[in-house]
C-alpha cells in the first residue's frame, strides 16, 4: 500500500507495453499517464515550479501563467491547487474540451487562443498573449517551457535513468518532440553517461522543429510552429517524420487491443514501428515513450465525425481494411 498527500506525490515509472502483438515488432512502450495529471508532463510542471520556488520568482502572491497545448496545463493547475498557487493556462482552439474543463475543475482560468500570429502560428500567439499579461502585472509568473531548462532536466533526472536501468543494453530509443524537455532530457541524459542507445526524435509532418515547411497539424502534444529553444539536434542520432493519419490509424489498432493512448503516442509507435522495419531490427532493444492515455482524445482521435472531417473517410476505411487482413 502507499500513501500519499499530494497529488504529485504518485507517478508509476515502471509500465511498459510490449507491442509485438500490435506492431509485429518488440517495442516497449514506456507508459508515463498514470499520475494524476494523467500525463509525462507532471515532470516537467513539478520540476518547473520546484525551481521557481527555489530561485524565489514564485511567491503565495503570485500567479503562474503558462501556454500549453493541456496537459502540461493539468499538470500546473494540479500542483497550483495542491501548493495554493493561482494559475491561468493560456491554449487554443486544438485543446480538448475535456482537458479545458479538467483544468477549471482543478481552480484554473483557461485563456483560448484562436487567432493564429502572423509568423509564430497558434503558439506564437499564445506566447505574445502570455508576454502581454506579464508586462500588465507583474504578479504573473511564466514558467516557460519552451525556454526553461527545468523542463529537460526533469527527463534527465527520472524518465531516462529510469529506462536505463531497466534495459541496460538498448538499442534504440523512440522519443515524441513537443517543447523537446523529454527529448533533450533523455538524448542529454546517454550522451553523457556514454550509453550508445540511439535517441531517435519523432516529430509531426507539418511541424518545424526540426526544420520542413510548416502544415496543419491537428494532434496536440507534439510538433511545433516555433522552433523550441531548447533543441540541440546535436544530441539527436535521426529525426523521423510521421504523418497525422498514420498516427490516428495507429491509435485506432492499438484501441482494439484494448490500449486507449493519446495521439502523440500513436505518432510515436507509428514513427518506431516503421524505423524498426527498415532497420535489422529482430535482436534490438527499442523502448518508445507513450506521454498519455487516450480518454482525452475521444472527441477528437477516438471520434468518427472528427477524423473523417479533417482527413477524410478514406482514413476510417483504410483502417478497417488493415485491421481486417490482420484478422483471421
Ligand atoms: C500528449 C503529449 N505528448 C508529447 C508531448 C511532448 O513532450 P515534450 O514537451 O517534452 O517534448 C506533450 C507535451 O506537452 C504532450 O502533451
Amino acid at each position: 500500500m502507499r500513501v500519499i498527500t499530494a497529488p504529485m506525490d504518485f507517478n508509476e515509472e515502471e509500465l511498459y507495453v510490449d507491442l509485438r502483438p500490435m506492431t509485429g515488432h518488440r517495442v516497449l512502450l514506456k507508459c508515463e499517464g498514470f499520475n494524476f495529471a494523467g500525463s509525462i508532463k507532471l515532470k516537467a510542471a513539478s520540476a518547473m515550479v520546484e525551481a521557481a520556488e527555489r530561485s524565489g520568482a514564485l511567491t503565495p502572491e503570485s500567479t503562474l501563467v503558462e501556454s500549453s497545448s493541456g496537459n502540461l496545463g493539468v499538470a500546473l493547475s494540479m500542483i497550483a491547487a495542491s501548493k495554493g498557487y493561482r494559475f491561468l493556462c493560456v491554449t487554443d482552439a486544438r485543446c480538448n474540451l475535456s482537458t479545458r474543463r479538467m483544468m477549471e475543475a482543478l481552480g484554473s482560468q483557461v485563456h483560448i487562443i484562436t487567432e493564429p500570429s502572423a509568423t509564430g502560428g497558434l503558439l506564437g500567439a499564445r506566447i505574445d498573449h502570455v508576454r502581454a499579461l506579464c508586462a500588465a502585472d507583474d504578479r504573473y509568473v511564466w514558467l516557460d517551457q519552451y525556454t526553461n531548462p527545468a523542463n529537460w532536466k526533469a527527463h534527465y533526472r527520472t524518465t531516462a535513468p529510469a529506462i536505463a536501468r531497466r534495459f541496460p543494453r538498448l538499442d534504440v530509443l523512440f522519443v515524441g518532440a513537443g517543447t523537446t524537455g523529454t527529448l533533450m532530457g533523455c538524448a542529454r541524459y546517454f550522451r553523457d553517461s556514454h550509453h550508445p542507445a540511439r535517441v531517435v526524435a519523432v516529430d509531426t509532418v507539418g511541424s518545424v522543429a526540426f526544420g520542413g515547411p510548416p502544415a496543419r497539424r491537428m494532434i496536440p502534444g507534439l510538433g511545433t510552429s516555433v522552433r523550441p529553444p531548447i533543441l540541440d539536434e546535436s544530441y539527436v542520432d535521426e529525426v523521423i517524420r510521421v504523418e497525422e493519419a498514420d498516427a490516428i490509424r495507429t491509435c485506432h489498432r492499438l484501441a482494439r487491443s484494448g490500449f486507449l493512448f493519446g495521439g502523440s503516442t500513436g505518432t510515436v509507435v507509428s514513427g518506431a514501428t516503421d524505423w524498426l522495419g527498415r532497420h535489422d531490427a529482430e535482436h534490438l532493444t527499442a523502448v518508445a515513450i507513450a506521454p498519455d492515455l487516450g480518454e482525452r482524445y475521444l472527441d477528437t482521435i477516438y471520434q468518427t465525425n472528427w477524423v473523417q472531417d479533417l482527413y477524410g473517410e478514406h482514413l476510417l476505411r483504410t483502417e478497417e481494411l488493415t485491421v481486417d487482413a490482420r484478422r483471421p
